[in-house]
């Protein structure tokens, strides 16, 4: 009898977990100036490349507002150039250095520039990575990862959200990563920054209830941070970023793209972590060879 019921309810939520996610993924795309408010404002940190450029390409398609917040402004102007073309969207770029972070009043100064805006959504995305054995990173570098992915999160997150607070409804979508779930050699310091952003996310997505806050966990992505290739099982920046804003509002936490599901599925709960460490790391060893 004890068995049956553990069995029974084994099954149970096994099927209950499969409908939930046919049930998330056949939800539509969203429209996010109806979900999050007209002409509203996205305010995307690390627009200038990558994930975060995919993330307005998206949203411009939807002529939604967007504020980047960048440190490279001609590489801004040369992409808002490139989107207005299909788009009615308004554009504003904030020059920022978020290796700056630890700066006093450094967010205030950032926030006076953006406080006018209608802001419906934020994109947490700036990061930085690097790949080494820690003995081998000069200080630099660990600063500069545990600043520009950890800091810019939290304190932009606090000014953006007592006035998120007033509005109907909101968004803010944190890049963490498949790195933030796993432990992993020799991306010690990055993948520990990315549980990081992926735990605040998470913890405050149960304070602030009435906004919709999402971890964003990618796999591979063909940016110039990883120079993944899509031979190699890699998805574009749009296509990641497409497939995180379908799932905002259904969950916390999510690898967004059915693809990067799959492979999270498998690579964070089929595989056995004995098996998965050995793995990762036997991979993860090719890319620092010249430092072994
Ligand atoms: N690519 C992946 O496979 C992958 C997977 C999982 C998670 N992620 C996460 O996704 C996010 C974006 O990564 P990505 O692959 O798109 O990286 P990326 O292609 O290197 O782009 C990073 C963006 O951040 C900007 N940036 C870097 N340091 C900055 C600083 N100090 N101040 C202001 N802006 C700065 C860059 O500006 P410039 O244009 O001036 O360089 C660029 O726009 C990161 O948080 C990363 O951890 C990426």
């Amino acid at each position: 009898m004890f068995f049956f019921i553990i069995g029974s309810a084994t099954i149970a939520f096994i099927v209950f977990r499969i409908l939930e996610e046919i049930y998330k993924c056949l939800q539509p795309f969203p429209n996010i100036q109806a979900k999050y408010g007209k002409d509203c404002w996205a305010v995307v940190t690390g627009a200038s490349d990558g994930i975060g450029k995919g993330y307005c390409q998206v949203l411009a398609q939807q002529n939604v507002n967007i504020c980047m917040l960048v440190r490279n402004e001609e590489k801004a102007k040369k992409l808002i150039e490139e989107l207005s073309k299909g788009s009615t969207s308004k554009f504003k770029i904030v020059v920022v250095d978020f290796n700056n972070s630890l700066e006093e009043g450094f967010f205030d100064r950032v926030y006076k520039q953006i406080e006018n805006l209608d802001i419906g959504l934020l994109i947490n995305n700036v990061g930085v990575s690097h790949t080494r054995p820690l003995e081998k990173y000069n200080d630099n570098e660990l600063r500069e990862m545990i600043t520009v992915n950890c800091f810019p999160i939290v304190f932009l997150t606090k000014k953006i959200i007592p006035k998120m607070l007033q509005r109907t409804k909101s968004a803010i979508i944190n890049l963490s990563s498949f790195a933030g779930r796993v432990p992993l050699p020799y991306h010690q310091t990055y993948a520990a920054t990315k549980a990081f952003d992926d735990f605040f996310s998470r913890s405050i997505a149960l304070e602030y209830t009435n906004i919709d806050i999402m971890a964003h966990r990618p796999m591979y992505v063909t940016t110039a941070m990883t120079n993944f290739k899509k031979g190699q099982g890699a998805i574009s920046p749009i296509q990641s970023a497409k497939g995180a804003l379908q799932r905002l509002g259904l969950e916390y936490s999510t690898h967004g793209h059915i693809l990067h599901r799959i492979q999270g599925f498998f690579g964070a709960v089929v595989v056995p972590s004995f098996l998965r460490n050995k793995l990762v790391k036997k991979e993860l060893k090719k890319l620092v060879r010249k430092y072994l």
